[in-house]
């Protein structure tokens, strides 16, 4: 993990995250938290639109967030949203973490029960990625 913050802080910091989800559509409010490996956080929510398949999820968010901050390197993400045992990432954002955070732990919880966390790998979360390699 990056410096400087522990997986419960982590996961915290996608809580708070949660709270700026705009979901007024499915009312499924998601937060969530990318760590870089030097200690930065960037939190991410997701975002709903009339026109529903043109949502995105938190993770995607947090990722494009940090990306286009210039951060390359990052070591966990926490997700967070009011269900059991908490939300998996979808298949979308798991090709984007495979591509971006391919490194990365992957910590999941219900923010019911913030202190009931799951770990994961991005590596175990989607085996065999598409890549694109031209021949
Ligand atoms: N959602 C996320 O933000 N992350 C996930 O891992 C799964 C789903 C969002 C998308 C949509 O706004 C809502 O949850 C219901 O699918």
């Amino acid at each position: 993990m990056g410096r400087n913050i522990s997986k419960p802080q982590l996961i915290a910091e996608a809580l708070a995250a949660r709270t700026q989800a705009v979901a007024p559509y499915s009312k499924f409010q998601v937060g969530a938290a990318l760590l870089t490996r030097g200690g930065k956080v960037i939190r991410g929510a997701n975002v709903e639109s009339a026109s529903y398949g043109l949502t995105c999820c938190a993770e995607r968010i947090a990722l494009f967030k940090a990306l286009t901050d210039g951060e390359k390197d990052f070591t966990a993400i926490a997700v967070v949203a009011r269900a059991p045992g908490g939300p998996m990432p979808c298949g979308a954002c798991r090709q984007l973490l495979a591509e971006y955070a391919p490194d990365a732990k992957v910590f999941v919880a219900d923010s019911d029960k913030p202190s009931k966390i799951s770990n994961f790998t991005v590596k175990e979360l989607l085996p065999k990625a598409f890549r694109h390699v031209p021949r």
